[in-house]
């Protein structure tokens, strides 16, 4: 078939659904939805059997839907209508939510159900937790299911075929019903408690009713009476986009990133009122709850708002960036005290890095996980790496595993915290940018050179630029089904690249692949990543297992029955490629590159990330996606 991918941006799930849909062989091609007239163009041009929408902000036009059967992809389940889908389903705590696929037509979300898919919520999780990992698995399963459906020549789907779920909730269409109606059967989970986590609010779901997009008022924390977990889940509820609108000294911001104190600390400030700011770690600070204490690790402060695009009170702060508390709140927080923790550290208490070790003396693995928020490291991030990795070289073990994130293993430097150096007194995004790669190639470096022992990156959430070829350092790059990676620079403005991936790259898939997969710019399954050599395994069905079954592998690695003699091969091979060109020579020839990106005459670089964090507008699609351009 020929699909058209019809999407607000090239997002994890759209990029998900490109992979899926190519595997299978369809012809796709990408529009992203920017005007009707561009769309209406589009399919002129592509004449697709089927336009999908993965990813939409608003309705499709009649003259593209009235004639091309357009299939819309809705995050929540059939009758659920509008675009806080995912947010209302944290905020009532449903225990099972779903994926719909809908036909377009002139009301949004109220066309004909071609297909849906059911998923149980996983408590705890962020919005953004669950779009990338359960709302992607389960939106991959409805479409195929849909596309099943498709009848050529026919506005109509095919009579037979699957239209439920298989799992608790089911949805029929009985004979006679016009289309959009839907008859919703009640989930069997059933809890009669609202504010008990798992409890399904049925009721609060009408079918075919419109749900209006959640309100701050809704979000707004209560902190003389929310208890620490209502808190946490309304920041769930609204993580990525738009945040909780709070204030933090006195100053209006959006709240992110959210997690809970551990007990000890909560003892040290039980006399203090809710909401006071107590502490700072990393890039969060403490915050009391009625019963407890948060760290929050990311604000959008709203006065910070782009000059050239104010963000007008009511609207989500999109024009502003997303940085660490600590960061946007430097003066006041100098007043706090730190309180870090080690390392190498028990269960509860939360910060960034956290180091573990698994298994005997002599066949032991150090577990190193680095959960930047979003996968984006600053500076400071990549400092704190590279000296938890110098650290880790003093313990004993035979393998390294690099955990990275459980969103994301990296997406590289940190392109908000970048951009807010032009703020600075002194400072410029030219020369933030030039700090903070020098600080990821620190970290990287540590890894190519850490010979005495096995190093495994397993990504458990996606990987994107140089958050790839971070991954791409260690010996053996592990990722599970779910993963997406983009493994190239160039979608930033043209960036050249660092992180050594000149030499980490062809060292694996050899130079012509090398520059193929620079210049095609597409993201990869983790599949079709193994088949091309750029990771060694994929296993798991998603994030669930995996480090379950990274631990075992790696435990099996660290057995040493050839482990002495795999580790004087990885030495014997660092020295002759270190012969044949250092280390430092490729850091240099990356860096003149970059050097260029950051302070030379073409602008492309600044421009795209300016773009990138104030998420403005696209005004074309690229033509590496638009094949039908
Ligand atoms: N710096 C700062 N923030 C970043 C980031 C980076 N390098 N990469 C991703 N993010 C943020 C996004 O702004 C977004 O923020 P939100 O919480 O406000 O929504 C969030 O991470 C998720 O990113 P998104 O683009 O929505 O995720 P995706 O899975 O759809 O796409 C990528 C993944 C990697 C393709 C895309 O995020 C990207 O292109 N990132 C930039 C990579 C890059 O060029 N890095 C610098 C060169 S090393």
């Amino acid at each position: 078939m020929r699909i058209l991918l019809l999407s607000h941006s090239f997002n994890s799930l759209t990029q998900r659904l490109f992979g899926v849909l190519r595997a299978q062989g369809h012809v796709v091609s990408v529009e992203l939805d920017i005007a009707d007239a561009v769309t209406e163009e589009a399919v002129i041009l592509f004449k697709p059997d089927v336009v999908l929408a993965t990813f939409l902000k608003r309705r499709i036009s009649e003259a593209v839907w009235a004639r091309t059967v357009c299939l819309v992809v809705h995050p929540g389940i059939p009758g659920d209508r509008g675009p806080s889908a995912l947010d209302w389903a944290i905020h009532r705590g449903d225990a099972h939510w779903g994926v719909t696929v809908l036909q377009a037509v002139e009301d949004m979300d109220a066309g004909e159900m071609w297909a849906w898919e059911s998923f149980a919520m996983r408590p705890g999780a962020t919005k953004s937790s669950l779009y990338r990992r359960e709302v992607t698995h389960a939106a991959v399963q409805a479409v195929l299911r849909a596309l099943q459906r498709f009848m050529p020549g026919s506005l109509q789907p095919t009579a037979v075929g699957f239209l439920g779920s298989d799992s608790n909730m089911t949805a029929q269409r009985p004979e006679g019903l016009p289309n959009g109606q839907i008859i919703l059967a009640k989930p069997k989970v059933q809890d009669s408690d609202p504010n008990k986590p798992g409890h399904t609010n049925s009721a609060a779901i009408t079918p075919g009713t419109w749900n209006p997009p959640m309100r701050q008022e809704i979000r707004r924390i209560n902190w003389p009476s929310d208890t620490t977990q209502t808190i946490l889940q309304k920041i769930a509820a609204a993580d990525g986009s738009p945040g909780v609108l709070d204030a933090l000294f006195n100053h209006p911001c959006r709240l992110f990133d959210a997690h809970p104190a551990s007990a000890q600390i909560i003892a040290v400030f039980s006399e203090s009122e809710p909401g006071t700011v107590l502490a700072r770690r990393g890039p969060a600070l403490l915050r009391r709850t009625v019963d407890g204490a948060i760290w929050i690790g990311h604000v959008r402060k709203e006065d910070d708002a782009t000059p050239t695009q104010p963000t007008p009170p009511q609207s989500p702060a999109v024009n502003v960036l997303k940085l660490a508390a600590n960061r946007v709140f430097a003066t006041q927080s100098t007043a706090l005290p730190e309180l870090p923790v080690p390392l190498m550290r028990e269960d509860g208490q939360w910060d960034e890095l956290r180091y573990r070790e698994f298994g005997p003396a002599g066949a032991c693995v150090g577990w190193l996980d680095f959960e930047f928020h979003n996968g984006a490291m600053s500076e400071r991030q990549c400092l704190r790496l590279r000296d938890a990795l110098r650290w880790v070289r003093t313990r004993s073990t035979q393998v390294l595993v690099l955990a990275g994130g459980q969103e994301f293993f990296s997406n590289g430097i940190h392109l908000h915290d970048i951009e807010a150096a032009q703020r600075v007194a002194g400072d410029s995004a030219a020369d933030a940018s030039w700090r903070t790669i020098n600080a990821m190639d620190d970290a990287a470096l540590e890894v190519l050179t850490l010979t005495d022992r096995i190093t495994v990156a397993a990504l458990h959430g996606n990987a994107g630029a140089g958050g790839c070829f971070l991954a791409l350092a260690a010996d053996v790059v592990w990722a599970h089904a779910g993963v997406i990676l983009n493994p190239h620079y160039k979608n930033m403005g043209n960036l050249y690249g660092s992180e050594y991936w000149t030499y980490s790259l062809p060292r694996r898939i050899g130079e012509a692949a090398s520059r193929a997969l620079m210049r095609e710019r597409l993201p990869l399954s983790a599949a079709d990543a193994v088949s091309r050599g750029l990771l060694d395994a994929c296993f798991g069905e998603g994030a669930k297992d995996f480090g379950a079954l990274v631990l075992e592998h790696s435990l099996a690695l660290a057995a040493p029955h050839n482990l002495a003699q795999r580790l004087a091969q990885k030495q014997a091979q660092r020295e002759q490629d270190e012969a044949h060109k250092p280390l430092a020579d490729y850091r240099v020839e990356e860096l003149q590159r970059m050097h260029r990106n950051f302070y030379g005459l073409d602008p492309s670089y600044h421009v795209a990330r300016h773009h990138f964090v104030y998420r403005k507008p696209h005004a074309w699609t690229p033509r590496h996606l638009a094949i039908h351009r």
